[in-house]
């Protein structure tokens, strides 16, 4: 290596050094699937940080409460080391400040996940400017996965198998005979 001026090799150290960079993923996770999993993978090597956040919306009628969709979350990320857990109310940026987080990280399944996803990535950049939404495709292989078929094809009897973690599943088992109990 050529001799460098000290103040040169400073600038090119600092430079280099990468910035600790904190992602949330967001998301209602009514209840976890495979697609989901695949991108909190991918996310856990993309980021230092990466937490997984469950909207409190009162308005939604959920299948499992906020607790135990964090409970669920925790049974199945516990094996990436710098993935957390959390909820939240409110703004989605003011969570990501909280948590000093700089990205939120989103899934695109289908061209149809677009028009949705631009306009609130469009809207959270307007109220956090600091803050980047980073998209990346869902795995062809859970791309026409989401919560809501899952909840409709198990109610049906159909199987689910490949689709969510064999605990969801079993939770899933669960709860849909204890409605079906109360429906009796
Ligand atoms: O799993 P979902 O339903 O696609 O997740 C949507 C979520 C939770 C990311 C979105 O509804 C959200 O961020 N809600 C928080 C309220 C908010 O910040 N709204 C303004 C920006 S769109």
């Amino acid at each position: 290596m050529p001799h460098q001026p000290p103040v040169f090799a400073r600038i090119v150290t600092l430079s280099r050094k990468p910035r600790s960079v904190i992602a949330i993923y967001a998301g209602s996770f009514d209840p976890i699937t495979y697609g989901h999993l695949d991108l909190i993978e991918r996310g856990s090597r993309m980021f230092d940080r990466l937490i997984v956040s469950i909207l409190r919306n009162e308005t939604k009628e959920p299948l499992f409460s906020v607790e135990e969709r964090m409970e669920m979350l925790r049974e199945v990320v516990g094996v990436y080391p710098n993935v957390g857990v959390d909820s939240f109310g409110g703004l989605l940026v003011d969570h990501a400040t909280a948590h000093s987080a700089t990205v939120l990280l989103r899934g695109i399944r289908a061209i149809s996940d677009y028009e949705y996803e631009l306009q609130m990535a469009l809207m959270n950049r307007r109220l956090g400017p600091g803050i980047e939404t980073v998209f990346m495709m869902a795995n062809e292989a859970y791309s026409f996965i989401s919560s809501r078929l899952v909840k409709e094809v198990f109610g049906l009897g159909g199987s689910i198998k490949g689709l969510v973690p064999p605990a969801v599943e079993a939770r899933l088992r669960r709860r849909l005979s204890r409605i079906k109990r109360r429906g009796d």
